[in-house]
C-alpha cells in the first residue's frame, strides 16, 4: 500500500465509519445477492457478525501502515475462515461486495481511484488470509 492508497482508504472509510453497522449490513446484502450460497455459512441472526466485521474493518484501516499487528490479525482471521470452510472462490464476491457497499452508500463521492485503492487492499488482505502456514509451522511463540 502506498501513501496515496492509504489516504484514499482512510478518507472513504471515515465517511462510512460513523455508521459502520449500516456499512456492514449493506456489505452482507451485496454479498448474499452476488453469492447467495454463502448465506448458509452464517448464523441466521447477522447482528453480531455485522458488529464484528465492522470493528475488524476499522482495525484494518487503522493499521494499514503497521504491517506487524495487521498481519498477525489477518493471519488469525485467515485460519478462522479456513476452519469455517470458506473457499478461495468466495473471496471474489466478498471483494466485489465491499466495493459495491461503498458505491451504494457514498455514490459518486467514492471515486474510481478510491475503488482501486480498496481493491488493492482487499487483494492483499484476501491473499494473506488464504496463505496456508507451513505444516506444523511456527506459531510465533
Ligand atoms: C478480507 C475478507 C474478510 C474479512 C475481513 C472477514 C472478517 C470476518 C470477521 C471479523 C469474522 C468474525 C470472526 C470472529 O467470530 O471472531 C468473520 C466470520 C465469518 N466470515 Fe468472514 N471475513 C472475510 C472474508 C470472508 C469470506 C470471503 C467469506 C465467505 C463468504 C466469509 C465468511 C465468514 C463466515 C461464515 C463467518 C462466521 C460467521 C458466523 O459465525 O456466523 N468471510 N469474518
Amino acid at each position: 500500500m502506498n501513501e496515496e492508497q492509504i489516504t484514499r482508504i482512510r478518507r472513504s472509510w471515515a465517511l462510512v465509519a460513523s455508521d459502520r453497522q449500516t456499512f456492514a449490513r449493506v456489505f452482507y446484502a451485496e454479498l448474499f445477492r452476488l453469492a447467495p450460497e454463502t448465506r448458509a455459512l452464517f448464523k441466521p441472526g447477522m447482528e453480531q457478525q455485522i458488529d464484528k466485521l465492522s470493528l475488524t474493518l476499522a482495525f484494518i484501516v487503522d493499521h494499514l501502515d503497521q504491517p506487524d499487528p495487521l498481519n498477525a490479525e489477518v493471519r488469525k482471521l485467515g485460519a478462522l475462515h479456513r476452519d469455517l470452510h470458506v473457499t478461495p472462490a468466495q473471496y471474489g464476491p466478498a471483494g466485489q461486495a465491499l466495493l459495491a457497499a461503498f458505491g451504494e452508500i457514498l455514490g459518486p463521492v467514492f471515486s474510481a481511484q478510491d475503488a482501486r485503492a480498496w481493491a488493492a487492499a482487499y487483494e492483499l488482505l484476501a491473499r494473506e488470509m488464504q496463505h496456508e502456514p507451513p505444516p506444523g509451522g511456527a506459531t510465533g511463540g
